[in-house]
């Protein structure tokens, strides 16, 4: 059986998972691969630093340029920009797939990447980079491919979502409901990106791109956050029978001028209390798709955590070193730009989304 090397660069809560999973699990996923899925190494900043998992030392590497160099498979889970980047782009050119969760390197440099992927003939995947656990990039890729999406609602923020389903149900202020979430462990210490949308936006950006077949970046996403929401806002919403998430929206719309486009935006949003997001509690995750053929889909799950967040990684990466094992490459996805972007301006219709379903 042919063996892949598979470098790993980063080793926090996911990548020490993903570690974790490709020794305890090799015989199985060598079976569902065909290939061995070998470990080479794992790039971090400090070789000595204490790790969730217990790991073989001899792993640690603190040169992740030659690591990726003689790689098949590279696995990106450092985060930032860079020296992410780099080291992806140098995976790509050298012909190595690339799994990635890097959601902010995605949103923000996203198609110079497809396109070095594109170029080089592999693949490049980042099921992780949106809604943790949850498989959602690849049905949109793949298995709505034949159809035409619509509209995306996502709650893909766990931390945001926690805070809001706390003052929904408690009556708490937003300042006790957030530091709740940080006892909890969901919020970062600094949960700026959470709290101002921002991590949201990388996502919506990132899910906007894969539904409307166009690439879309952070700057082209309409981006408000939950720390002005009040508690009495939220009361006077349930009062009124809405509860009020942070979603990420990405719509085709007609503009003023007859024009259509994709308004892609994250913001404090009313939602009937029987929308099926309105059920998703705590820190979970979901997205709901419409499309004209399939109707309307929701995906749920765990939208964080080192465990949930390995599991869409290592989909991702037999996925990918199946592509080699059968010897071929591959497209990413497919970008016509047939429906662009409307202007930030433009995009924010609505702070209500309605109840379609029956
Ligand atoms: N901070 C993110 C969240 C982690 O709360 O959902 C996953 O991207």
């Amino acid at each position: 059986m042919r063996t892949l090397k598979v470098a790993l660069l980063g080793c926090g809560n996911v990548g020490a998972q993903v570690a974790r999973i490709l020794i305890e699990d090799a015989d199985a996923l060598a079976a569902r691969t065909g290939a061995r899925l070998q470990l080479s190494g794992i790039a971090v900043r400090n070789v000595n630093a204490p790790r969730d998992v217990d790991l073989p030392q001899e792993l640690f590497t603190t040169d992740a340029d030659t690591l990726v160099k003689d790689a098949d498979l590279v696995i990106e889970l450092m985060g930032g920009i860079e020296p992410a980047r780099t080291l992806i782009l140098s995976a790509l050119r050298n012909g190595a797939c690339v799994v990635t969760g890097n959601k902010a390197l995605l949103a923000q440099d996203g198609p110079t990447l497809y396109e070095e992927a594109d170029k080089a003939g592999v693949q490049l995947s980042y099921e992780a980079a949106v809604a943790g656990a949850i498989p959602i990039l690849r049905p949109i890729r793949d298995s709505l491919s034949g159809d035409r999406i619509t509209r995306v609602l996502g709650i893909v923020n766990g931390t945001t979502n926690f805070i809001l389903d706390q003052m929904d149900t408690t009556g708490a202020q937003f300042a006790d409901a957030l530091a709740e979430a940080q006892r909890l462990g969901y919020a970062e210490a600094d949960p700026t990106a959470d709290v101002e949308g921002h991590d949201a936006a990388a996502k919506a950006a990132i899910l906007a791109s894969l539904s409307f077949h166009t690439r879309f970046s952070l700057d082209d996403v309409h981006c408000e956050g939950i720390t002005s929401v009040s508690a009495s806002d939220i009361a006077a919403a349930k009062d009124a029978g809405f509860v009020i998430k942070l979603l990420a929206i990405a719509e085709k719309l007609v503009d003023a001028d007859g024009k259509e486009g994709v308004s892609v935006r994250v913001h404090p949003t009313l939602l009937p209390r029987e929308h099926p997001l309105a059920a998703v509690r705590g820190a979970f995750n979901a997205v709901f798709i419409e499309a004209e053929n399939a109707g309307e889909l929701m995906f749920y799950g765990q939208g964080a955590g080192g465990t949930p967040t390995a599991s869409a990684v290592l989909g991702d990466l037999v996925s990918a070193a199946r592509r080699l094992v059968l010897g071929g490459p591959g497209r990413t996805e497919t970008t016509t730009g047939h429906v662009p972007a409307l202007p930030i301006d433009a995009a924010t219709t609505s702070y209500y989304i309605g109840l379609d379903v029956a």
